[in-house]
């Protein structure tokens, strides 16, 4: 799919600005604290209903503004639809060709995008709630019944944690009811960690290809971790593996006032052979191996929406040496649009940079160059 168009109305630094982009790469350049990321951020917004920034919406809107407004031209197919979302301090409202879509998950996946950013260091060093975030997301823009599903899921959590609360200010007594919603828990869980583990299978096809390609180094692939030891597919057996956890564990539970187990709890972790990145990658290997899962994901955006995501690159290319970039931006010139935010054009081929539409960033206003 293609962004053709953009239109901000009191966006974060921008009042009123449209930008039209061209159908493969364009780089925004300027200073710091100009608006650059400010940009991106409106357009995974736009695709996602909420910010990367794990900000309250209002931030989004332009200081003393009442309301802000994105709207984007999608193509998809040689068909223009038209994306809306507008915020004001106390709602959100989202609209496809000027209808307003009620639910949020019947909205998502309209826009696909792959957004790469410097924080995205986090993913390998921060914590698992990081990792689970992003697996959410992802699988988000290509299924949305998982956000439905997953809503569910987190509604029952919450019953039963309070019910495990409960059982213990009543001493263990009754424990019927928290057998009916295990069970109602466990089949949300079902769904949930066959999408997950489909999505980390499908990663896994094309991660340690695309590693190669831009490090030289064989073997790099993801670990899918569970804490109810489910390495299987059937039904039958997540289930019943499921049952067995919560049965042995179930004072432990009350004890604690929480569920121990289930995918509120998933990880997952990079591996290059025995070796986890985390503990022993480098920056620079750490960074890579994300970026090289993110490129993943392209690939499956195309097989399951018919259609490629537009990727987001947020200064993350001043980061990583020349041969490498080289690389990866020979990987993603594949007629993917791409926008890319940097302090300036430094490093970035002639070939690149001939192709690109270049827009300049000073204080929320954009100059095409
Ligand atoms: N809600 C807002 N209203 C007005 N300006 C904002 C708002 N939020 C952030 N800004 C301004 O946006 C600028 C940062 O933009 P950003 O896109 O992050 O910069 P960069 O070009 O470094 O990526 C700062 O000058 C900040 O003051
Ligand atoms: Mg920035």
């Amino acid at each position: 799919m293609i962004l053709k168009k953009l239109s901000l109305i009191n966006f974060r630094n921008y009042q009123k600005i449209s930008i039209s982009f061209n159908n493969t790469v364009n780089i925004f350049i300027g200073n710091n604290a100009q608006g650059k990321t400010n940009i991106l951020e409106s357009i995974y917004v736009l695709a996602l209903t909420k910010s990367h920034r794990n900000v309250n919406d209002v931030h989004l809107i332009k200081y003393n503004g009442e309301y802000t407004k994105i709207e984007g031209k999608i193509k998809k197919n040689n068909l223009i639809d038209t994306l809306e979302i507008k915020i004001t301090k106390t709602e959100k409202k989202v609209f496809k060709n000027k209808n307003n879509v009620k639910r949020i998950s019947d909205y998502i996946s309209n826009l696909n995008v792959i957004l790469f950013t410097p924080d995205d260091l986090e993913i390998i060093k921060g914590s698992p709630s990081i990792r689970r975030n992003l697996l959410n997301i992802e699988i988000s823009q290509i299924s949305n019944q998982y956000i439905t599903i997953l809503n569910e899921y987190n509604k029952l959590l919450k019953n039963r944690n309070e019910y495990l609360k409960l059982l213990y200010v009543n001493h263990f007594s009754d424990k019927k009811y928290l057998d009916i919603i295990t069970d109602q828990l466990i089949e949300k869980a079902i769904y949930i960690y066959k999408k997950r583990k489909n999505f980390i299978d499908d990663i896994n096809k094309n991660i340690s290809n695309i590693y190669r390609f831009i490090t030289g180094i064989d073997g790099l692939y993801i670990r899918y971790i569970n804490n109810c030891d489910i390495d299987i597919f059937d039904e039958n057996k997540i289930r019943e593996q499921m049952l067995k956890k919560y049965k042995n564990n179930y004072k432990k539970e009350i004890l604690n006032g929480m569920t121990l187990y289930g995918p509120h709890r998933d990880d997952f972790e990079f591996l290059i052979g025995d070796e986890n990145l985390k503990l022993f990658g480098s920056q620079g290997q750490q960074r890579l191996s994300i970026i090289c899962f993110k490129l993943s994901e392209i690939d499956i955006f195309k097989e399951k929406n018919n259609t490629s995501p537009i990727l987001l690159f947020d200064d993350i290319f001043s980061e990583i040496d020349k041969i490498k970039k080289n690389k990866l931006i020979k990987l993603i010139n594949k007629d993917i649009q791409t926008i890319i935010t940097a302090t300036d054009l430094r490093g970035m081929s002639k070939n690149l940079i001939e192709k690109s539409s270049i827009f300049k960033v000073a204080s929320g206003k954009i100059e095409r160059r």
